[in-house]
């Protein structure tokens, strides 16, 4: 079905498409994998994100995953316990399961989301985990002044899963700073593009030498050469000029450099991409604040959102302004996962996990459309149409 108010739209523009063809068209040695674009690619991410590494991947997931293998390969979690949150997507915890971690969840925050404050506490004195995983939830940040005392309190890693808030800032700091590690995913429709693709970005070059290793075969191709000597050094192996010698059980996740070509091209204007969405989003925030609950955060952030989320009431008036807004050809859609706790993936394994935070969001929320090319009238006229369906719903039931 084609929506006159989609969701998402493509950041990847008709000349960023012609580009590309010239581009393949006349490059004089096609590869395309691992070329110095590639590298281009990340140093430019890195550059505009403010951290010391990013190793791109072929989407977010994938980085998700590198993250926890990196860790466990490093030998230096002091143990096996994750806390994860409830308001997440699937990969952000499918990691932890299949890799063997010990997946602790921990209950929705009520204004931005995320971790909430006050059971995470409780469950960082009960278990003492090694690592935390937060997700930065549809591009709203979470207290991360509070959670960084926590940090250092308890001594976590924090895996910090931004694949959805690219581009967001918590008091001018960039979120994918924060964690030991954080992943971005630049899926369509997200904050910018590369069809499928994704990045891990961290500040220690040990974490980073393993994510490029993990990221293609294990090998030692893609490091730089001191590190690729230091590493046959290690295990005794005669550098004779192969790559061929695998350090690690590695995956491949790598981006092509045709991804990372029109990648380039868009964080040109990621500057503008962030502003579009941010101004959108302080609207939906000013049109619908007052008849929904809606993410909290305060002024000195800046929110880049992926979807505007907003909850209703009740189950059944959310079932309501759903089917008003798809009435209009307003794309929308529940919270898409609400509360992991209540997929089959966790409560199989874990039993299900309830608590009313997390299941509000699971039974009451929806999406509105966030993208750059979104105008004030078409958000104005959006507003109005959920702003119609709630009074509709309400006067009805009265
Ligand atoms: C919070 C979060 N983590 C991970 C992912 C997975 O990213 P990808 O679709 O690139 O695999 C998504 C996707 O939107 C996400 O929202």
């Amino acid at each position: 079905m084609i929506y006159r108010y989609p969701l998402a739209d493509d950041t990847v523009t008709k000349d960023d498409r012609e580009a590309l063809a010239q581009w393949i068209l006349e490059d004089p040695s096609p590869r395309f994998t691992m070329g110095p674009l590639v590298r281009q690619y990340e140093e430019k991410w890195s550059n505009w994100l403010g951290r010391r590494y990013s190793v791109s991947c072929n989407s977010g997931s994938s980085a998700n995953l590198l993250m926890y293998y990196a860790l466990l390969r490093s030998s230096r979690l002091k143990n096996k316990k994750v806390i994860v949150p409830s308001a997440a997507w699937v990969t952000t915890i499918a990691p932890a399961i299949q890799l063997g971690f010990e997946p602790i969840m921990c209950d929705a925050d009520y204004d931005t989301w995320a971790l909430n404050r006050r059971h995470l506490r409780q469950l960082l004195e009960e278990h003492h985990p090694g690592t935390v995983t937060l997700v930065q939830v549809l591009g709203v940040p979470h207290n991360m002044g509070d959670l960084m005392e926590l940090k250092n309190k308890y001594g976590f890693f924090l895996l910090e899963d931004s694949c959805a808030a690219m581009g967001s800032s918590y008091h001018g700091k960039k979120v994918g700073t924060f964690g030991d590690m954080a992943s971005m995913s630049t899926y369509y429709g997200h904050q910018f593009s590369t069809i499928e693709g994704g990045f891990v970005s961290t500040d220690d070059k040990d974490l980073s030498d393993m994510l490029v290793m993990l990221r293609s075969h294990g090998w030692v191709a893609h490091l730089d050469p001191e590190t690729r000597a230091g590493m046959l050094k290690k295990y005794e192996i005669e550098d004779i000029g192969t790559n061929f010698v695998f350090c690690e059980p590695g995956f491949n996740f790598r981006l092509t450099d045709l991804q990372a070509f029109i990648g380039m091209r868009q964080l040109n204007r990621m500057n503008w991409l962030v502003e579009r969405r941010s101004e959108n989003h302080r609207l939906y925030k000013q049109l619908l604040g007052s008849r929904f609950i809606t993410q909290a955060y305060d002024d000195k952030t800046t929110v880049c959102s992926i979807h505007f989320c907003a909850l209703a009431a009740n189950y059944e008036e959310r079932n309501y302004i759903i089917k008003m807004l798809e009435n209009e050809s307003i794309e929308t859609r529940p919270f898409t996962s609400g509360n992991q706790g209540l997929q089959p993936y966790w409560f199989r394994e874990y039993g299900k996990f309830s608590s009313s935070m997390a299941n509000k969001l699971y039974h009451c929320g929806f999406f509105l459309p966030n993208h750059p090319y979104l105008k004030k009238e078409d958000i104005e006229f959006i507003c109005s149409v959920a702003t119609k369906a709630v009074q509709d719903f309400r006067k009805r039931g009265k």
